[in-house]
């Protein structure tokens, strides 16, 4: 298990739509491990293989509180089957966009189906925060961010501002 780097924006990888899973083995399990470690060093609640550099189709969320124990779920070639009519809105965050937090409209419910840990076939309904973190985690695997789903003046603005952060640290390094 290891703590890998996660992608921030404007990383180019992030638009990049990931490829689905053929089969659930052992390399697949140690990926997710370490998604895991990441998720929960970083800590964040939700992470797609994505934002760690690897496109396959691969999300992982914990959404437990802070003095709970851990509750890890696996998500392998996740599909959105249905969702409501009605939405829900959270104030999102993503670790590939640190420290940036907007509301955001959604289905407030959804099913979803995939492959768990051990590529066995799993249905979900899901509402609440996690319709939204599933939701905003399958957004990745297509490159989409959940600044695309806000004002183009908020998303323009955030951007603006990551790229600028990215060319100083870009000049620090030298
Ligand atoms: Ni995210």
């Amino acid at each position: 298990m290891a703590i890998r780097p996660i992608l921030i924006l404007p990383d180019a990888k992030l638009r990049q739509v990931s490829e689905p899973v053929k089969a659930v083995d052992d390399d697949v399990r140690k990926l997710m491990d370490d998604m895991v470690d990441t998720m929960h060093d970083a800590p964040g609640i939700g992470l797609a293989a994505i934002q760690i550099g690897v496109p396959r189709r691969i999300v992982v969320l914990d959404l437990a509180k802070k003095d709970e124990p851990p509750e890890v779920r696996y998500f392998v070639n996740p599909e959105i089957v249905w969702s409501s009519e009605e939405k829900s809105v959270y104030e999102e965050g993503c670790l590939s966009i640190p420290e940036y937090y907007e509301e955001v409209e959604r289905p407030a419910r959804i099913r979803a189906r995939f492959l768990d840990r051990e590529g066995q076939p799993q249905e979900i309904d899901a509402e609440g925060l996690l319709a939204t973190a599933l939701q905003h985690e399958i957004d990745h695997l297509n490159g989409v961010l959940f600044i695309d789903h806000i004002s183009r003046l908020k998303r323009d603005r955030v951007i603006k501002k990551f790229i600028k952060q990215a060319k100083q640290k870009e000049s620090e390094r030298g």
